[in-house]
């Protein structure tokens, strides 16, 4: 079984989709660097060791990052999964886990980046937008991209309704993602990802 550890900051609805979706993984924990997080309830309600890591009681991002991984390293990791972890990672920390850290993100990458992704797409009047499951590098938000899912944009959209819809791609397409690299699926080569699957579509399409 493929061991994962979840890192998440909020609420933890794309863990809740990945426990729910039946897995051939081991979620051995569940870090938060926000103690107060509530996606942590999902994995103590499991019995799946819930750790909260308070980075403000660390005197930097290089000793929050080394503590972060002694703790991956106890839980046991073959795959370590960002789930709305909004803190940004160390380089030593991203090139020990490469090519099995994965993020999701909320928009079609390399489309808008860094935060407030729904507000950015409203912004500047796309038609389309979606949300990404990439392959973590040092730079943010870039990287070796998994899966996407594409939405409409309406013309009535707020930043919440955007952000509703993205959402509900995300708990399609972040499970097939961790699927897919459990079944040991996911080639990477020159920074592109192929699934070892016949008629596997990478992308997903959603009506409104
Ligand atoms: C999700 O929309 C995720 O894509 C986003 O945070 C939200 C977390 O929701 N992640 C990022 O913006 C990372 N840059 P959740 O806690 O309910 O899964």
């Amino acid at each position: 079984m493929t061991r994962v550890v979840v890192l998440l900051s909020g609420r933890g609805s794309n863990f809740k989709a990945l426990l729910e979706a039946d897995l051939p993984v081991t979620f051995t924990a569940a870090i938060s660097n926000r103690p107060d997080a509530a996606g942590l309830e999902h994995a103590r309600a499991r019995g799946i060791p819930a750790i909260a890591l308070d980075h403000k009681n660390f005197p930097s991002r290089a000793a929050f990052d080394e503590t972060l991984i002694n703790e991956i390293e106890k839980a046991g990791a073959d795959l370590v999964v960002l789930a709305g972890y909004m803190r940004i990672l160390t380089k030593p920390f991203v090139e020990r886990y490469a090519d099995r850290l994965i993020n999701i993100h909320p928009s079609l990458l390399p489309m808008f980046p860094g935060l407030d992704t729904h507000a950015a797409a409203l912004r500047e009047g796309v038609k389309i937008h979606g949300c990404t499951v990439h392959f973590v590098t040092p730079q943010l938000d870039h990287g070796p991209i998994v899966i996407q899912a594409a939405v409409p944009v309406l013309a009535d959209d707020t930043p919440a309704t955007l952000a509703a819809r993205v959402l509900a791609q995300e708990h399609r397409i972040y499970p097939q993602a961790v699927r897919w690299f459990a079944e040991g699926k996911l080639v990477i080569s020159d920074g592109r990802v192929n699934v070892r699957e016949d008629g596997v579509s990478q992308w997903v399409l959603s009506t409104p």
